[in-house]
């Protein structure tokens, strides 16, 4: 089985998982979640390329030829290095993708003001990732940047329904009117945070169109794979979805069949 491999830190990448899953239901996938050391949100560019390519390798490993980081801290810190470094020495005919790119790529489309706010994780933010794109792609549009260091924390232990999300909810969603009180559009330039956005949307004015990047990534990918033959066909085809954890199993099933609102039966690995 050639599955297609899925990795985040922890469970945002589920959010991404859902909506390639709805538009490319036949592909097999092989989701990677990296619970054990999450979040990597505030993690050196160094450590977050190390772990990223332990989980690249060992996706690799279990038969991936194309791996989706559905992560923008790693897309952010590790995507180019192993692209460039990596990946012609380990197998020139893999490929390894983000979610950056493909989500900056809707941007124009998407905002009438051409002022856009992008919340993300600090390293996400720190690394300009998203501001040096846009200005590549869209010069036009004016982008402002803001790190929301406490919502993947929030998220990954389970406490997203609860009161106490509100208050760094309601923090961040000023912090960003107040950089810009143009914007049309709020990116969530992480994919942790659609699990947040009934809160989010509370904090934000309705003018303010909240974009998650799950359904952007899901028809880039499409498009790729219609432009990539070879490796569309390379990739196996039974409809399935697996899921390893470097985390207990049992945790992840009950935390994954929420974000996913199906059964998950997840199984152990270590990366190193
Ligand atoms: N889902 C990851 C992202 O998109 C979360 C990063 C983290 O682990 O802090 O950036």
């Amino acid at each position: 089985m050639t599955p297609i491999g899925i990795f985040d830190s922890g469970y945002g990448g589920l959010t991404i998982l859902k909506e390639i899953r709805n538009r490319l239901p036949q592909y097999d996938y092989l989701y990677l979640g990296d619970n054990a050391r999450a979040p990597y949100g505030a993690r050196s560019f160094d450590i977050v390329y190390d772990f990223t390519l332990q989980a690249v390798r060992h996706l690799f490993d279990a038969g991936c030829r194309l791996v989706i980081l559905a992560c923008n801290t790693a897309s952010a810190k590790a995507l180019r290095s192993i692209q460039q470094r990596d990946l012609p020495l380990i197998d020139p005919e893999r490929r390894v993708l983000g979610v950056i790119i493909p989500t900056v790529e809707a941007l124009d489309a998407i905002s009438a003001t051409k002022h856009v706010g992008v919340v993300a994780t600090p390293g996400t933010i720190m690394s300009h990732s998203y501001r040096i794109e846009t200005a590549k792609l869209f010069p036009q549009i004016s982008l402002s940047e803001v790190a929301a260091p406490m919502w993947v924390p929030i998220i990954e232990n389970g406490e997203a329904d609860g009161p106490g999300a509100d208050y760094f909810v309601k923090k961040y969603c000023d912090e960003v009117l107040a950089a810009d009180p143009l914007i049309d559009t709020l990116l969530l330039g992480c994919t942790h945070y659609p699990i947040l956005l009934p809160k989010i949307r509370r904090y934000m004015p309705e003018r303010v169109n909240i974009i998650p990047q799950g359904r952007l990534v899901a028809d880039s990918l499409a498009d790729y794979l219609d432009r990539h033959p070879e490796m569309a066909h390379s990739c196996s085809k039974s409809g399935t979805m697996r899921f390893l954890t470097t985390e207990a199993p049992d945790k992840f099933n009950r935390l994954a069949s929420l974000f996913l609102d199906s059964p998950v039966e997840a199984a152990r690995i270590t990366l190193q």
